[in-house]
This record gives structure tokens, sequence and C-alpha cells, in this order.
């Protein structure tokens, strides 16, 4: 048998113990510093297996993983884009990834001009120069906007201004980061189209007004058809507007949110500008505000002499820093890649596909699905099954799950909040017609299946090593750690 090589270790003589010494090795131990009782006295139980079947049984789990490079993966608003393999190629480059943050500004010339550009190019998308690409995520990105408008309004001694407007179909970041910010949320509530209605805006706004938070293209695809008055009363009232660029993807290259009347908005880059994403990151989620609003922008910032020589620069307003050090590079380098590869023209197409594939899909599956807000959408629509296979007991988790079954990553179920047992499906602008055809036949099948009441709905999925899960329970009481025993 061929055996991985394994230390010798000594037996675990204490129960329950976790801990081992490696035989030897006791002398470097001691000599370590670390308290007795602290040192491993056994080895732990670890397998030991030969090298073919370890080989087998990895490539098994990979086997597993489900991804945008295993299969068609519409998962609404968090949606795996394109992420093309050269951009993993040239981030993967040791000259990219080996580089410290400590290194002399002089020999890292190049990340700081990948930056600026990025920084510029952002700026020029959204027509808000000032950008800091420090935010982790979106989320982070939203935190850092309300830390620059309280600096703003603090400078302007309107710290009474502490409630921030948000629309009830809002993410769920944009609220805990106001709160976090400190800031108090007021709900705004959409009209019977699904859009913020600027009569509920009005009757909210006043002196204690900070700004509003709004989402566009919304959560339920559909663009803010009022989002320039919105952005007038708002400024009337004296506040700013944030929005929440999570969805950009849908307009890049065709409208600059600034044109609207929007001062701040972060960009997710780990969705819209190619970045693999999911599982929780990692991201980058840089935000762009008015040059009025630059100032409170946290430090540090990349900016270009005049003999083009790239260097680090403070402002005073700034918040402060939000990180160590600049955010995520190789996020960074990988959108940097994106813009450049794809250009004016081809960041507009993108817009124009991902709008094209959500608008056929929407289409095909509304044949079989109730879908609310039925209209021309933007990059991603939201449908939910109809009353006969709700009472039928077919529900969203139950078409998730046999979704599953049939080799599709289910859409994001039960958001946005506003759409009862809402199916929001976003295909992004790289899927083929045949993909979305295929998908869309499944879909067919399934609705049959839920209005026949079919009881494979509730099986599903019998194909994969866990089915279903107290989902509540796995995350109020998750057990990650190996032989916990469940
Ligand atoms: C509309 C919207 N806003 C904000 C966020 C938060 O972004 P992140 O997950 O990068 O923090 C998301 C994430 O999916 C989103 O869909």
């Amino acid at each position: 048998m061929n055996l991985i090589p394994v230390p010798l270790l000594s037996e675990d003589s204490r129960p329950g113990r976790r801990c081992f010494r490696v035989k030897g090795a006791d002398r470097a131990l001691a000599v370590s510093g670390l308290p007795a009782e602290e040192l491993r006295v056994a080895p732990p139980a670890l397998p030991e297996t030969g090298e073919l079947d370890l080989l087998r049984h990895f490539t098994r789990l990979s086997q597993k993983n489900f991804g945008i490079s295993t299969n068609f993966y519409p998962l609404g608003s968090c949606t795996m884009k394109y992420n093309p393999v050269v951009h993993e190629a040239i981030a993967a480059q040791t000259a990219w990834s080996g580089l410290h943050p400590w290194q002399n500004e002089a020999d890292v010339q190049g990340a700081l001009r990948v930056m600026h550009e990025l920084a510029h190019d952002l700026g020029v998308l959204t027509g808000l120069p000032g950008v800091t690409l420090h935010p982790a995520a979106g989320a982070h990105g939203e935190l850092s906007a309300l830390m620059v408008l309280r600096g703003w309004l603090d400078a302007r001694g309107e710290s009474h201004r502490r409630t921030i407007l948000i629309p009830d179909s809002a993410h769920g970041t944009n609220p805990a980061s106001c709160t976090l910010a400190g800031f108090k949320v007021v709900t705004v509530h959409s009209d019977e189209r699904g859009l913020c209605d600027p009569e509920d805006v009005k009757a909210h706004l006043g002196p204690d007004t900070a700004g509003l938070m709004i989402t566009n293209p919304n959560t339920l695809g559909l663009f803010e058809e009022n989002i320039a008055e919105i952005c007038r009363l708002v400024h009337e009232a004296g506040g700013k507007v944030y929005m929440d660029g999570a969805n950009f993807n849908a307009i890049v290259g065709v409208a600059r949110p600034a044109d609207f009347g929007v001062d701040m908005m972060h960009l997710n880059l780990h969705k819209t500008m190619s970045t693999p994403h999911g599982g929780g990151g990692p991201g980058a989620g840089p935000i762009c505000v008015t040059e009025e609003l630059a100032p409170w922008l946290p430090n540090p910032r990349v900016v270009r002499d005049e003999d083009g020589i790239f260097r680090l620069e403070e402002s005073a307003q700034a918040f402060g820093r939000l990180r160590g050090f600049h955010g995520n590079f190789l996020v960074l380098l990988r959108a940097w890649c994106y813009v450049r590869r794809l250009g004016a023209e081809g960041m507009r197409r993108v817009a124009e596909n991902a709008v094209l594939n959500a608008n056929y899909l929407r289409v095909l599956v509304r044949d079989h699905w109730r879908v609310p807000f039925d209209r021309v959408c933007m990059h991603e629509f939201v449908a939910r099954p109809t009353r006969s296979m709700r009472d039928k007991g077919a529900h969203t988790m139950d078409v998730a799950k046999r979704l599953i079954e049939l080799g599709y990553h289910p859409p994001t179920v039960y958001f946005p909040l506003v759409v009862n047992e809402a199916i929001m499906a976003e295909p992004t602008e790289t899927e083929s017609k045949e993909t979305l055809d295929a998908f869309a036949a499944a879909m067919a099948q399934i609705a049959r299946e839920a209005e026949a009441g079919d009881p494979c709905l509730h099986e599903a999925p019998r194909n994969t090593p866990v089915g279903r899960v107290d989902e509540a329970r796995a995350v109020k009481d998750p057990r990650l750690c190996w032989q916990c025993g469940s």
C-alpha cells in the first residue's frame, strides 16, 4: 500500500484530549515557551490513507462543487457573472499576487497605476469622480459612504440630520449599514408598480433628513422611473442620495447615476466586474461620490504627479482609514482588466445583453409561473408559484430543491421581501439562448409537477449527498468542526 508519510506521533492517553505531540519534537516544544498544559500530549485521530485514495477523495469532493463552470447559476442579485479565465491567470501571476502593501511606492508603481486608472474609470462610468477602492464588499461600501455623509454633515454643522429613507424593497444591508453608521432608518413604501413612491418620499422628508438610499435598478429588477424626481426632492430637503449600485451591470455604459442626481454609490466589483462571487468573498465594493463629498473619503488615496509618478496622499477631512491598506487588490486588478478589455462599447453591450436575456427568460417563465410585475425588466425578474400550485402544497423552497435535482443552481428565493414566495432569477449577460431555453423547460416541467401535486417536489433533491436540512437551525447552530458528530 502506498502510504503517505505520517510523522510518528505519541498516543493520546487523556480522554477527550485533542492535542498531540510529535515524538522527537518535545525539545522544540519545550523551548517554544508555551505552557506545558497547552502542549499536545497525543496524536490526533487523523485518518491514515494511501495517496491514490486521498487523491480520489478530493477529486470526488471537487466534482460535487457547483459553480458557473459546471452549469447555469441564475442567482438573482448575487449572480456569478462573467469571470474570464484570463483574468484569473493575470491575478495569479506572482508579479501581482506577490506584492506586499509595505513595499516602497517606487517599487509598486504598476499596482498604484492600476488602482489610479480603475478609480478614474469607475468615476467616468458613474459620473461621480471621487472614488475609493478600499471597501471589501457592497455592504462595506454602504457603510463607508454613510461615514462620508456623516463627515460632510458634521462639517456643515448639520449633525442633527440623522435620518435615512430606504424603500421597502431594499437589500437588508442598506438598513444595517445605516444603523451601524449611527443613522435612523425610515422605510418608504413601494407603489403598486414595484417602484419607490415619490409621494411617500416627500411625506417622510424633514429637517432631520440626512439622505435616501435607493437601489437602481431595484431588487425587483425594475428601473426606478422616478429617480430624478426623487433626487430632486431629497436635495431640496437638504439631504444626499445614495444609490446601491449592486445591480449596476443592468445600466453600465448606458446611464450614469450622477445624471439622475445621485451623490454617492457603491459598485459590487465582485458582481459587475469579473470576480468570482459566492461564499462571502473576497470582494470589492468601491464607492464613487461627487466632488463635493470627495474630501471625506477614507485615506489613503492614489494620486498621479505631473511627472507621471503615482504616490499616496491623505486628506485632512477624511473620516479616517477603512482598513489597513488599499482594498482587495487582486479583485481590483480583475476589474481593471475587465473595464480595459471591454472598453466603453463592450460595457454597454454587457448591460444590453443582461437586460435582453432577463426579458427573454421572463417571457418564457411567465407561461407557467406568476410574474407579479410583468413588464419589461432590467437584468433580473421576480416570479412566484401560482395560487393553485400553492394550494397543492408546492412552495418556492420545493422549486429551488427540484432545480438542484435537475442540475441547476436555484435562483434567489424568498427575496425581495415585498413579494411573497419570491423566485428572483438573473440569467446574466453571458448565457446562451440554448441555456436559457433549457432552464425555461426545466421550470415548465416543475410547474407541471406542482400543478399535478407530484410528491417528487417535496422529496427533491434526491441526487445530492445532503437533501433537505433544517435551514433555520443550520444557520443558528452550525456544526462546522471535524468529528462534531453531525
Ligand atoms: C442590492 C444589493 N445591495 C447590497 C448588497 C451587498 O453586497 P455585498 O454582498 O457585497 O456586501 C447586495 C448583495 O448581494 C445586493 O444584492
